[in-house]
């Protein structure tokens, strides 16, 4: 985390929307860790996780269910606009940052957080393995979640846009967030239960083995992440 605050604490964010933004715990890390910030707007298309959101909110701090692909603001209208472990959830990537360029002021940052699955600690290995089953699983189910992607292919995403410039850093999430991937992994059973009537069942329970003999081997750890904060 060392290095994730390092990089924001130089920054003054000012207006700010982090696009699916699910429970806010990006944004109210980028509040956290930025040096200033004028205003911070989460939104998401869950209407129930913003619905959840509406007790944190304040004078300068507001949630909206909303669609990132066509955000209800005007061209150039934020200093800091971000995405968090959404590129995965998308099936049009590059549909999602020309929209978040278009409402991101000209000198103001672009500020992606994603994890990859490549160059892991085994331990993290496990958390990498069973997030790209959970993708497959979810996207038999009808939901929109594409395996996770390399670090290399994160940077070639941002590189192509055309920044003034960007920064990166990798880092490792807090112990509590392992925790939380620790009780994922424990309903990993049930994530199978879900499609049992699928046909391809027996590959998800192969996949499902594989990541349990892991597991026993070398535990499981949160996939390391990469913060890139690029300027418009
Ligand atoms: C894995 S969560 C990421 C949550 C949070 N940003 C984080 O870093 O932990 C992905 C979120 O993106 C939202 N999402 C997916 N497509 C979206 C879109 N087109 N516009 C806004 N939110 C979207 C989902 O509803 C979900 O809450």
């Amino acid at each position: 985390m060392e290095k994730f605050k390092r990089l924001l604490s130089n920054k003054d964010l000012g207006k700010v929307i982090d696009i699916g933004t699910r429970r806010g715990e990006f944004l109210f890390r980028l509040k956290e860790y930025g040096r200033s910030y004028d205003e911070l707007i989460g939104i998401d298309t869950n209407e129930k996780e913003i619905e959840a959101l509406r007790a944190k909110e304040e004078d300068n701090i507001h949630f909206y269910k909303m669609d990132g692909y066509s955000l209800d603001y005007p061209d150039e209208y934020f200093d800091t606009v971000a995405l968090s472990n959404t590129l995965h959830h998308l099936n049009d990537i590059d549909g999602m940052l020309k929209e978040m360029l278009r409402v991101l002021k000209k000198g103001g940052y672009l500020v992606i957080n994603e994890m990859f699955h490549d160059n892991q600690t085994p331990a993290r290995q496990t958390h990498g393995l069973m997030h790209i089953l959970e993708g497959e699983i979810d996207t038999e189910l009808g939901k929109v979640h594409n395996k996770t992607l390399t670090k290399q292919e994160i940077i070639d995403l941002i590189d192509k846009l055309g920044l003034k410039s960007f920064e990166t850093a990798e880092y490792f999430e807090t112990e509590e967030y392992d925790k939380k991937v620790q009780k994922k992994y424990n309903k990993l059973n049930d994530m199978l239960l879900s499609v049992k009537d699928s046909p391809k069942y027996n590959n998800f329970e192969e996949k499902a083995q594989k990541i349990k003999k892991n597991y026993e081997q070398h535990g499981i750890q949160r996939c390391e992440q990469l913060l890139i904060i690029g300027e418009k």
